[in-house]
């Protein structure tokens, strides 16, 4: 019987491999320039920890399993829940700002589709313990400095920002009851991947639909100003005014980090996840018509949840699939190649003994190095070195046995050396 890898789960041959590893370098380098530490969590948790913390949504998309103590666990959907866990365990003991990155595997149950399936990594960056708006900023601008670093502008992308307490204060404006609010984030969250019949049928089911329609909530959100909302949450109360004054100051913050021109204020993002207290923010492929790249936002009241004390965050999250995916559209995705610094040739298989030798201290030094399990000719040999990616070519042959030497390729250049076998085995440089 033949066995398939499960439907939207992945393998990762060398060569996906190679993609994935210029993925990672990328997403540890930004994260690492920008003072970020990385951290780890468990693959799987208690499944409490999501059914109390994530909202419904997640938790019916979660793999859950129940072990033979009859206790309950899914594995991790996402990883915001793990880090509010591990830092309400030891919230008095870590510095702040509490500036932590992760690169973790996961699993949702969802319908695999283009730049979503059920296993994929997510780049996770996140700062916790300032409420300043400035770390709402930082991590926006971590977000442009990966685009940026892979090739992706303003022309590519937009980071669509909004703050859910303004955009509350603001569909209240409209008749939207205080009580009414998440259900109305929940239907809007998905306004874009809807089709509008289904929204309209889904919005006048709210108990509220008759104070609010669905054409003034649909008109709204696609024309109300950033200033207009801002406007209208300082009018709200004082809540709404500092509300207020937090997004406002997040704008110029975002000046300051030199990504306002990769913003733009869009009343749509909410988010679906149920934590989320503050700034809300997705990263979207200008064409194409793939889902968010990123996700992310501010949630203050998390560790306050997991009975610890309060302590406020803001970060994202980022997936490689989607990410990969549309890359491969706009025909930018790089192709590493295989790489190896040294190919060891035998030109005599008397000399094969003499050749491991070679490559023991080429390794020991550090080198990638490799040769040929085969004792076959020179020119199989080089064959092979070229296949591998390797820069250069070391051949042991006459020179060895009558001059103790070894000839170092290039095999970029095409230039070659001859060096003494005793200078090279102590200090093997290649170039
Ligand atoms: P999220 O919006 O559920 O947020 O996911 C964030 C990103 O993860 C998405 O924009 C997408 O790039 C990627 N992603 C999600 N589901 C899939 C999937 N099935 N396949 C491939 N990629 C996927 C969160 O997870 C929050 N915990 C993010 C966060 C961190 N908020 C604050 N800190």
């Amino acid at each position: 019987m033949k066995i398939q890898t499960p439907p939207g789960m992945r393998d990762f041959y060398p060569d996906d491999m190679r993609l994935q590893n210029w993925l990672f370098t990328h997403w540890r380098q930004v994260s690492l320039t920008h003072g970020f530490e990385e951290y780890e969590a468990p693959i799987f948790e208690f499944l409490d920890l999501y059914r109390l913390k994530s909202g419904d949504e997640i938790v019916s998309e979660v793999f859950s399993f129940e072990d033979r103590g009859g206790r309950n666990f899914a594995i991790r959907p996402e990883m915001t829940p793990s880090l509010a866990r591990m830092v309400a365990a030891r919230a008095n003991a870590l510095p702040r700002p509490i500036k932590w990155f992760s690169l973790p595997r996961m699993c949702r149950a969802e319908r695999p589709q283009r730049g979503r399936l059920r296993e994929f990594f997510q780049w996770n960056a996140d700062v916790l313990g300032p409420e300043d708006a400035l770390a709402d900023a930082e991590v926006i601008a971590v977000v442009v400095a990966f685009l940026r670093a892979v090739g992706l502008g303003p022309d590519d992308v937009a980071v669509r920002v909004n703050h859910r307490r303004v955009a509350a204060a603001a569909l209240q404006t409209l008749g939207v009851p205080a009580d009414g609010v998440v259900a109305a984030f929940g239907l809007i969250d998905k306004i874009e991947r809807m089709p509008a019949d289904k929204f309209a049928a889904a919005w006048n089911d709210l108990p509220f639909a008759s104070a609010c329609g669905v054409d003034a909530v649909r008109g709204f959100l696609g024309e109300a100003t950033l200033e207009r909302c801002l406007d209208l949450a300082a009018q709200s109360g004082e809540d709404g005014a500092a509300q207020a004054e937090q997004f406002t100051q997040l704008w110029r913050q975002l000046e300051a980090f030199g990504v306002a021109g990769m913003c733009t204020f869009d009343l749509r993002i909410v988010r679906g996840l149920a934590y989320y207290t503050g700034s809300v923010f997705e990263a979207h492929p200008k064409q194409g018509g793939l889902r968010a790249l990123c996700g992310g936002g501010r949630y203050d009241d998390l560790t306050g949840l997991l009975d610890g004390p309060r302590v406020p965050g803001v970060g994202f999250g980022m997936g490689d699939v989607p990410v990969l995916e549309f890359l491969r559209e706009l025909d930018r995705l790089p192709s590493p190649e295989r790489t190896l610094d040294a190919f060891v040739i035998d030109a005599d298989a008397d000399l094969f003994a003499r050749a491991l030798e070679l490559v023991g201290h080429l390794r020991a030094a550090g080198l990638r190095v490799d040769f040929s399990y085969k004792r076959t000719g020179v020119g199989k040999q080089f064959k092979q070195a070229t296949q591998r990616g390797a820069r250069h070519a070391i051949v042991l042959g006459d020179e060895l046995k009558d001059r103790n030497e070894v000839v170092i390729k290039d095999l970029v250049s095409g230039t070659q050396r001859t060096i003494d076998w005793d200078a090279f085995c102590a200090d093997p440089k290649l170039d």
